[in-house]
């Protein structure tokens, strides 16, 4: 991508993320980028606009993270957000006064000149300020936006050069008129247009992964959780038959899983896959084993073998596609720990063998979660494909407590399947996390006609949460727990009791083990 995007340098703010979402979310591209990244680097990559994020740095630390001075040189608008505006001062020649105490949360501004970024915006503006110096002289050519009681300069800008600095954070919630702001740096103070769609992300992959691939070819893992297939289905737009994707069947996927992932990619998409059904290598491993760690090591590692000997059969493919997104990417730059280069594209995967070396390919890797599901949408993938809840690696087998038996999965996939159809009918059912039955190692009495039942029980677990770190249990309507009990008991064999988990995480986690 080598024009109309923003390119954000990280100077390690809880909040880089998000400056990155909100221009995107203005059809802008943008991109996180490492602060110390050369100038004539970014001069190669002409970007139309580039922001100095926030950071827990102070520009007074010794190993304070500085940009390359020269990037306010290459006639680039640039915002600073709060330690951006900082560094910005201090290398442009102003100076910065530590401050006496650090200022977070809540602030009102007074803007004192309506111009630039603050167009059209009231003269008075809630903000959210987090800052601990302050500007005590602003470099040349810069004049004041705006000011708080405590904090003389909240907003400057040098409008010849076309450099804004702004001491609160636009990008967050807590500051409502923010998105005008991004918008009006975006859109007057760079040009740029609001062009970034994922039709253009889908053009712009195809062409790099056909120049990647050439004529090699590439193996996929699909899983069928939402990541593995779009980078599937993508790859296929990209090379068709040159992608050869393999799902295992490991014994413990949900009901109809294997033949799901056959139908929509084997059959709708015409993708190259090999389903391979180790359910009975997978289960025959876990007889006896109840410890839930030892459960996850003997799954991971059958996969690793089984997967291993598939990719070998396949023969020569050079490269290995993995659905890794963007959160993922940028912890491997933050500043705090110094710069790491972590983001390598040659070497062994996940545990694989060592005589299979792949080189990765990772077409995810600048899309948030969400832009994935869009992207998958794009991609004509089924609702069914992109809404689907997370589902553990080890799957079932962490939701049945104790021993792991081809019966005791059959009874769990039975029950999680009349689960997932009644919370579906849900309005709210994409604001669910994870819902899904457990399988309890114990038997209860219950009646059944004139007959006394000796059967399971199943737990119900139905949570919402943001990032699965944590977690509270969701306040279903009774009917829809009531009829999932009725269906569950009555459909079931070998069920005679539903139990609801009212527990939060922490102190409980999400899955039973
Ligand atoms: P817990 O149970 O720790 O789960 O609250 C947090 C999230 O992680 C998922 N999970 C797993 N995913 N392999 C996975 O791929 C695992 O072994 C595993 N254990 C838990 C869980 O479903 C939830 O979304």
């Amino acid at each position: 991508m080598e024009h109309n995007w923003i390119a954000i340098l990280d100077f390690g703010s809880q909040y880089s993320q998000l400056i990155a979402r909100r221009i995107r979310e203005q059809h802008v591209y943008s991109e996180l980028i490492r602060f110390d990244t050369a100038a004539e680097e970014l001069k190669k990559r002409k970007p139309s606009g580039i922001v100095l994020s926030g950071g827990p740095s102070s520009v007074f630390d010794e190993n304070a993270p500085h940009c390359d001075p020269a990037l306010f040189e290459l006639g680039v608008p640039v915002l600073g957000i709060c330690y951006g505006m900082q560094l910005t001062c201090k290398l442009m020649g102003g100076t910065v006064k530590p401050g006496q105490e650090r200022e977070y949360g809540h602030a009102n501004i007074d803007v004192a000149d309506n111009s630039s970024i603050f167009t059209g915006l009231p003269s008075e503006l809630k903000v959210w300020m987090s800052h601990g110096d302050q500007i005590e002289k602003m470099p040349d050519g810069f004049k004041t936006l705006a000011s708080t009681g405590t904090c003389p300069v909240a907003a400057m800008v040098n409008e010849e050069r076309r450099v804004i600095n702004l001491q609160f954070h636009p990008e967050v919630v807590h500051t409502p008129r923010g998105t005008d702001m991004l918008r009006h740096f975006l859109f007057e103070t760079c040009g740029c247009t609001a062009d970034w769609e994922m039709a253009q992300f889908i053009r712009e992959s195809v062409k790099s992964i056909r120049e990647m691939v050439g004529t090699d070819h590439v193996i996929c893992g699909l899983s069928g959780g939402v990541d593995s297939s779009v980078v599937a289905a993508l790859l296929q737009r990209a090379i068709g038959k040159q992608l050869h994707c393999i799902f295992v069947d490991n014994g413990v996927c949900r009901y109809g899983e294997a033949r799901q992932v056959e139908e929509t990619f084997g059959k709708a998409l015409g993708v190259d896959l090999k389903v391979v059904d180790a359910s009975d290598r997978f289960l025959s491993q876990l007889e006896g084993v109840i410890d839930p760690e030892v459960k996850r090591k003997t799954i991971g590692k059958i996969f690793i073998d089984v997967f291993s000997d598939e990719a070998r059969k396949l023969g020569e493919a050079k490269y290995l596609a993995q659905g890794t997104l963007y959160p993922d990417v940028i912890e491997s730059f933050s500043p705090i720990g110094g710069p790491s280069d972590t983001i390598k594209t040659h070497h062994n995967v996940g545990g694989l063998p060592k005589d299979l070396k792949f080189e990765l390919i990772e077409p995810l890797r600048e899309l948030f979660k969400d832009e994935v599901r869009a992207l998958g949408r794009e991609l004509g993938l089924a609702d069914y494909v992109i809404d689907r809840q997370p589902f553990p690696g080890p799957g079932l087998a962490v939701r049945i407590i104790g021993e792991v038996t081809p019966e005791r999965v059959a009874v769990l996939q039975q029950a999680d399947l009349r689960i997932q159809e009644e919370m579906e009918k849900l309005p709210n059912y994409k604001q669910i996390w994870q819902s899904f039955g457990v399988l309890l190692p114990i038997q209860t009495v219950g009646v059944m006609g004139d007959s006394r039942t000796y059967e399971n029980v199943i737990a119900l677990r139905v949570v919402e949460s943001l990032d699965a770190m944590t977690a509270d249990w969701s306040h279903v309507p009774y009917e829809t727990l009531a009829k999932i009990s009725t269906r569950v008991i009555n459909e079931v064999r070998g069920v005679n009791r539903v139990c609801y988990d009212i527990s939060s995480k922490p102190p409980a986690t999400i899955e039973w083990e």
